[in-house]
């Protein structure tokens, strides 16, 4: 593929994902299938302030694909968000000979990039890593596969004990903003109730569906609720209901950071190949400042307007379908 770009960096950025490892070895092997340098720069913004940049070679990126986190580590670093931060990478970048940018990241890594290139011009490629599936341009982020599987996985453990001692569980998933991890462990945990941010029942109604299970001699429920819920978290949810509740044993679990660790699927380890690989062709191709998404199966770049400018919406049919299964 015919380009100017002969040196590539590579990093990952901001809360790690399964799969991350697996977009890596894509960007590294494809970069030198297209006979091209890449660097490896560690600890995301903070490994490029500080110039802490290594050569990779194909066998540095050897034995990753099946494993969680990220081998470059991961940060989420302040001073990049600073004008100075930002020259001080540019200038390690240059040290390197570093000519494009892939970051492996979420919107906040996005952000970082088009800060980049809008002072310095250097051209980048974003691959959407996050377990939040937040981002509008793709169907899927690289890691949500794995932290839903991983946390449905958890959530059906706890309903053995549910139903065991008669218990009504609250658990908390991960997804700052977004409900996309709660709504689809609900569905596939069947919870009697989800609270998403996006759209959730009021209190009144979660407590009404919760007594009516009382008063039908419903044994055991499980709540799934999102950590960026608006009804509260699930801490503060079971202590609202249990100031009213006097049939269901109450307990709370906030299933937190082992849903962001862990082997990455067989779907994940798929998506961060492809991504990976689209995001060095798209580079050689010319894209400057844009994301890599997977849209109906289809490879697409994104400019940062359509990504920042959109929510990534939960789709109206799982919101449908939740509704009608939690009963
Ligand atoms: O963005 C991924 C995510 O796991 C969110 O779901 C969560 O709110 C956040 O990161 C936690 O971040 P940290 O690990 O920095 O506390």
């Amino acid at each position: 593929m015919e380009s100017k770009i002969s040196k590539i960096g590579v990093f990952t950025s901001g809360g790690d994902a399964p799969g991350m490892n697996a977009a890596l070895r894509a960007v590294v092997r494809a970069a030198i299938y297209y006979k091209k340098d890449i660097y490896g720069i560690m600890q995301g913004y903070e490994g490029m302030i500080d110039g802490d940049i290594v050569k990779l070679g194909a066998r540095s990126v050897g034995n990753i694909i099946q494993r969680g986190g990220t081998i470059l580590k991961s940060a989420r670093s302040q001073e990049f968000r600073t004008k100075e931060g930002r020259e001080k990478a540019f200038i390690n970048l240059k040290k390197h000979g570093i000519e494009a940018l892939v970051a492996i990241g979420g919107d906040g890594t996005f952000t970082g990039l088009h800060k980049l290139h809008e002072e310095y011009g250097i051209p980048a490629v974003c691959i959407p890593g996050t377990i939040d599936n937040d981002i509008a341009g793709t169907d899927f982020t690289v890691g949500f596969d794995t932290a839903t599987n991983t946390a449905v996985e958890a959530i059906d453990k706890i309903r053995d004990t549910a139903i065991s001692h008669n218990r009504l569980f609250f658990i908390e998933v991960m997804g700052r903003n977004s409900g996309y991890i709660a709504i689809n462990c609900g569905i596939a945990g069947g919870a009697v109730a989800t609270i998403i941010p996006e759209e959730s029942m009021t209190l009144d109604e979660l407590f009404a569906k919760l007594d009516e299970g009382g008063k039908t001699n419903k044994k055991s429920s499980l709540v799934v609720v999102a950590e960026g819920s608006k009804l509260g978290g699930a801490m503060e949810l079971a202590k609202k209901f249990s100031e009213r509740n006097n049939y269901f044993d109450i307990k709370v679990t906030i299933l937190g950071h082992l849903q962001r660790g862990g082997t990455p699927t067989y779907f994940d380890r798929v998506l961060a190949s492809k991504m990976g690989v689209a995001a060095v062709e798209g580079l050689l191709k010319g894209e400057k400042d844009v994301m890599v998404g997977i849209l109906n199966n289809k490879i697409v770049y994104n400019d940062f307007d359509t990504i920042m400018k959109h929510h990534h919406e939960i789709d109206s049919e799982s919101l449908r379908i939740s509704k009608i299964l939690s009963i």
